[in-house]
């Protein structure tokens, strides 16, 4: 036993790093590429009146955002979520993401995010790939 326990650790300890961040995206040319990165960085100008994004930021109309892949759905403490997101309790990865932020309204009915979407793919990428690095994905 013993022995077996610090292999197991070591095991599980990369596969847990690795389910705290999106499965795509992230990963890819996006999250490596600065470019993409300041595209992203850019188009969170469009989300930060509403959401924070670093550990212990405030909720504004919106809930912070840190952690976002890898905490519980309904994460943000203290945000009062409406009715149709706390049914919907998404368990956000890159793919769900991606839809979400192309047209929210369509995504999640009655989502009180009042934001039209961003329909360019590659603008969700980039910011998708911002998303990930500034809430604690590594
Ligand atoms: C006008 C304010 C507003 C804007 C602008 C806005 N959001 Fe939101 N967002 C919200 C609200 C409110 C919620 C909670 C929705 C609900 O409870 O129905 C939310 C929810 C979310 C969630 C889900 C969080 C969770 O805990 O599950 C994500 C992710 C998100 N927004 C990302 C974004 C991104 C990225 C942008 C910019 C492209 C953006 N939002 C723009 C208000 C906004």
């Amino acid at each position: 036993m013993r022995t077996i326990l610090p292999l197991l650790a070591a095991a599980l300890l990369p596969a847990q790093a690795f389910a705290a961040c999106p499965a795509s995206p992230p990963e890819g040319a996006a999250a490596s590429n600065p470019a993409a990165l300041e595209q992203g960085r850019r188009a969170f100008l469009k989300c930060r009146a509403c959401h924070t994004l670093p550990e212990g930021g405030k909720n504004l109309v919106g809930p912070n955002l840190w952690n976002l892949f890898a905490r519980a759905p309904l994460g943000a403490a203290d945000f009062k979520y409406s009715p149709a997101f706390t049914a919907a309790a998404p368990a956000w990865t890159a793919a769900k993401l991606d839809s979400f932020l192309e047209k929210p309204s369509k995504h999640i009915p009655g989502t009180r995010m009042v934001f039209a979407g961003i329909p360019a793919p590659e603008e969700r990428q980039a910011l998708i790939a911002w998303l990930a690095k500034e809430t604690g994905c590594k």
